[in-house]
């Protein structure tokens, strides 16, 4: 992504096997540097950055680094990227700032060490510029936020032109972030990114259908499905299944399931799910059908509000999905419908009374049940 733009990067190849790290190695030629591809960071603390004189030592650092564990993530794949001579390492980043409703720039001429250690132990030494998502950053600002970093006139003007490239990363490709750590200057007086982190919207993810290559197999295999579906799935490690409509109506779910769990042995919400306003069979089938896949859920509680959507036709939904799941679903589902249509909605589910549906009138008491119920 960096090279496309033209941020100034060292070839580099990717490798699944120790064999093919050293055939990699080979093809750049002289020193190389073997690299851990998981999403985080720290990877060089954690023995997953190892320098290589010759294709050998490639395939050995590449034995060390495949299969080790760095925060939870488990190395598949490794980059041998060219060594480069470094001679000092700077911190770039420009980012979403959520609560200042705008964008943010940080920077410093120390760069890279983790920058949260950085900002805790010497809060001086990393720049905050605060950058208008109109005006952007142009060479002007660039420099303003070099400056700020701690550049000197020289070394700033250099950075600079790459500040501004790394800016127009950040805003074609709908990025929330984009950093790099380390930006260095090498002994040859380049400037060059080493290390880069993007985080991508994907809510504009229609405008990039350029990104087959990106690696996606990390993803829980229940978010994995979930994300299949079209369904807004997030994995939490409680017993109690939630879906709902609405994110809003789902995040207050699983207040209400956290508090109601204290009295039933800390049972704790298993997941979030939002179905979104049109709950129909289909989605509510679908969005079961991954809860129920979590051996870890032993209750589920749907909670939806009719709004558009009457509570009629979710009823007919959820009907309509245990139908689909027959014998699939083995787990107590408490459900609590209110909202446009709600005597109809429980009137349908009375008269299926399907053994696992218990049908509670209030939020309270249906998430006090539903956590009595992943208790048992
Ligand atoms: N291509 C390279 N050539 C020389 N040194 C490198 C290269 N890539 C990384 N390094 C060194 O390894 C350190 C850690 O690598 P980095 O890619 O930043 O991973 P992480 O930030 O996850 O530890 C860098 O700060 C840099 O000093
Ligand atoms: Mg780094």
């Amino acid at each position: 992504m960096f090279e496309r733009h033209g941020v100034p990067v060292l070839q580099g190849l990717v490798a699944d096997t120790p064999e093919e790290a050293e055939a990699a190695a080979a093809k750049i030629g002289g020193v190389v540097v073997v690299k851990a591809q998981v999403k985080t960071g720290g990877r060089g603390k954690a023995g997953g950055v190892k320098v290589a004189k010759s294709p050998e030592e490639a395939k050995e650092a590449a034995e060390k680094i495949l299969g080790l564990d760095i925060k939870g993530h488990v190395v598949k794949r490794v980059m041998i990227a060219q060594g480069a001579s470094i001679d000092k390492e700077f911190y770039f980043s420009v980012l979403l700032d959520r609560s200042n409703r705008t964008f943010l720039s940080l920077c410093s001429v120390e760069g890279g060490m983790e920058i949260e250690q950085l900002a805790e132990e010497r809060p001086e030494a990393l720049a905050k510029i605060a950058v208008d998502a109109v005006k952007g950053i142009d060479k002007a600002k660039a420099l303003e936020i070099a400056k700020a970093g701690g550049f000197g006139d020289d070394l700033a003007d250099k950075v600079a032109d790459v500040f501004v490239t790394l800016y127009k990363v950040f805003v074609e490709e709908d990025a929330t972030l984009v950093e790099v750590n380390p930006l260095v200057l090498t002994t040859d007086g380049q400037i060059l990114a080493l290390d880069g982190k993007v985080s991508l919207d994907e809510n504009a993810e229609f405008r990039h259908n350029d990104r087959d290559d990106l690696q996606r197999d990390d993803l829980d295999p229940l978010e994995a499905k979930a994300k299949a579906m079209d369904l807004n799935y997030v994995k939490l490690d409680g017993q109690v299944g939630i879906i709902g409509n609405g994110a809003g109506l789902v995040m207050s779910t699983l207040d209400v399931v956290a508090y109601a769990g204290e009295k039933h042995g800390g049972v704790r919400p298993a997941n979030f799910l939002d179905i979104g306003g049109g709950a129909s069979a289909e989605v509510m089938a679908a969005g079961l059908d991954v809860i129920l896949g979590d051996p870890q859920v032993k209750s589920v509680f749907v909670n939806v509000f009719g709004g558009i959507t009457a509570c009629d036709a979710v009823a007919n939904g959820i009907v309509g999905a245990l139908n689909t799941l027959g014998a699939t679903a083995t787990k107590p589902l408490v459900v609590r419908l209110d909202g446009n249509n709600v005597n109809e909605g429980r009137r349908i589910l009375a008269e299926y009374a399907h053994p696992l549906v218990t049908v509670v009138e209030t939020m309270d008491e249906a998430a006090d049940k539903a956590a009595e119920l992943a208790n048992k």
